[in-house]
């Protein structure tokens, strides 16, 4: 058992999820985007947080190339070294929920074992996954960092979508779907999560 917690016991507080969530009056949640490089998680994790601040609740973006600057700047690409990466962000993601804030996670988080585990973290229904419904020829087309033309030339090896895989959510609970020339803004499809958040009893 060397480098593994032993003998620990979970201490309870008198302060509780349900007493800050009174105090923010909003309900802790996940929102979990996944989708390929450059299908627009990141977007949407702005404009949603944006559209949920002007509606009065706090909220938390994880974006994952923010986070490996820090939390996980030590795992690489490997399949092993993302799955660590999705497994530290749902734990921080789960203890955000469970401040009562609304926690957005934006990482491609290619594996579905992955995602699901991160799920399971949580209590029934406090988490939303949201897949970015991009086709591999639009994310390329745009390429904003042009890290496509790199992984087609060979410089970046196992990219998402090249020489990786990506396995897109079989029961998501919501797809955005972009095409090429669709025009629907960064604010549209925020409006179509926050929608969903309304109909589900996520915004009290
Ligand atoms: S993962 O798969 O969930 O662990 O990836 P994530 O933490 O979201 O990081 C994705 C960003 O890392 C950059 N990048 C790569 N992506 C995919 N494959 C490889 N090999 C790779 N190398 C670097 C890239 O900028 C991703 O950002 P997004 O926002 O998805 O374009």
């Amino acid at each position: 058992n060397v480098g593994q917690s032993t003998n620990i016991v979970w201490h309870e507080c008198s302060v509780g999820r349900h007493d800050r969530e009174k105090l923010l009056q909003q309900k802790g949640c996940v929102i979990w985007i996944t989708g390929l490089s450059g299908s627009g998680k990141s977007t949407l994790a702005c404009a949603l947080s944006r559209g949920l601040h002007c509606r009065g609740k706090l909220t938390y973006i994880l974006d994952g190339d923010n986070v490996r600057h820090g939390l996980n700047r030590d795992l690489s690409f490997k399949a092993e070294d993302r799955a660590e990466n999705i497994r530290r962000v749902g734990e921080v993601a789960k203890l955000f929920a469970d401040a009562g804030v609304i926690c957005i996670a934006s990482l491609i988080s290619p594996y579905r074992r992955d995602r699901d585990a991160c799920r399971a973290l949580l209590p029934d229904g406090n988490f939303v996954e949201v897949f970015m419904d991009a086709s591999l020829q639009l994310c390329e087309a745009r390429d904003s960092k042009g890290l496509y033309k790199l992984a087609r030339a060979g410089k970046i090896k196992g990219f998402t979508g090249i020489d990786d895989p990506y396995e897109p959510p079989l029961n998501c609970e919501i797809a955005i779907q972009a095409k090429d020339g669709d025009c629907s803004s960064p604010a549209d499809m925020a409006k179509q999560v926050i929608a969903y958040l309304e109909e589900n009893g996520y915004m009290q």
